[in-house]
């Protein structure tokens, strides 16, 4: 048996793997693979551990006529053609919980980082151009009262809930399916989207990407925020129309926005880097020791399980 890894992963992925009598070969330019690349390392493997920047699409999987199991090392798995690798009779698995705390601590890194103002005001001292305490200086939000809207309510919706239960917000939610859980565990109310964008202070996307939620942050939607609001993406830069966002920051129609997350990443919208309003982060959302590690953990006990001809852990198909 032979599984190839898209790129050079923390943990002990590739140990246990072994210890399974598994082969293993590994990417070890921290880029994403050609299709050419793709198809030349992957077109025997029985297995592949993929990461988010790799896009496998039909022409890919019909490459790799051996392949049962795709592990995406990622809670996310829109980079995979996951209908046409369930025809193909693979296994596709992801990554779900073990990243969880660490994408809904990044959420709320990003809602405090917007809401004080924290990058400018680390600009201000960096550039040497802190004059000294001011009773107007970088004036931001308290989070204490303020409605908290969340857009998903699934693992990573409830556990940013949670945190910003604890900063004393009131919790909105906007998703297909009622929470009773975290309903419980913070009051949060259930409301369509407009009327949670019109009543949150704070609006923090925590929805997959799916044909449905493709750019549902549209201009009609987006236009609905407060002149005060926070807007939050740590989900997928595609759920929001970026353009219609950046606009606004510019022309001050809400206070500020936090990415994590980019419409074409790695390849961000330049008018961005203009703006003092934003926070940008790399698409860190899950980047922590502990949560890479299981995530690394968790991508190679699945495929070690599909190829022993058992379950997988966490499939999506
Ligand atoms: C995910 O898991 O989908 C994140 O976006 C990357 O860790």
């Amino acid at each position: 048996m032979k599984v190839f890894i898209t790129g050079d992963l923390p943990g002990n992925a590739v140990d246990l793997l072994l210890k399974n009598k598994i082969e293993v070969v590994v990417f070890d330019k921290d880029r994403a693979l050609t299709k050419e690349e793709f198809v030349k390392y992957a077109k025997d493997a029985d297995g592949v551990i993929s990461l988010l920047r790799d896009k496998i699409d039909s022409e890919i999987i019909d490459s790799m006529p051996n392949c049962k199991v795709i592990a995406n090392y990622a809670v996310g798995f829109n980079n995979i053609d996951v209908a046409y690798a369930k025809k193909k009779k693979i296994v596709v698995v992801n990554t779900p919980d073990v990243l969880t705390d660490s994408t809904a601590d990044i959420a709320m890194s990003l809602v405090l980082a917007c809401a004080r103002r924290i990058p400018e005001g680390e600009k201000i001292v960096r550039n040497k151009k802190f004059k000294g305490w001011g009773p107007k200086l970088l004036l931001g939000y308290e989070l204490r009262n303020k409605n908290f809207g969340i857009l998903g309510a699934g693992r990573i919706g409830a556990a940013t809930a949670l945190r910003a239960k604890a900063f004393g917000c009131n919790i909105l939610y906007y998703s297909n399916h009622q929470n009773l859980k975290l309903e419980k565990a913070t009051g949060a109310i259930k409301m369509p989207l407009k009327t949670l964008i019109k009543n949150s202070d704070v609006i923090s996307i925590h929805l997959p990407l799916t044909a449905k939620t493709n750019n549902l942050l549209n201009e009609g939607i987006l236009k609905l925020l407060k002149p005060s609001a926070i807007l939050i993406n740590t989900a997928r830069g595609e759920v929001v129309d970026e353009k219609v966002l950046i606009q606004m920051l510019k022309e001050k129609k809400i206070f500020s926005a936090g990415f994590d997350v980019y419409q074409n990443e790695p390849n961000i919208n330049p008018e961005l880097f203009k703006l003092d309003n934003v926070v940008l982060l790399p698409h860190i959302g899950s980047a922590t020791v502990e949560a890479r590690t299981e995530m690394a953990d968790l991508s190679a006990k699945n495929v070690i399980a599909v190829l022993s001809g058992k379950k997988a852990i966490t499939p999506v198909n």
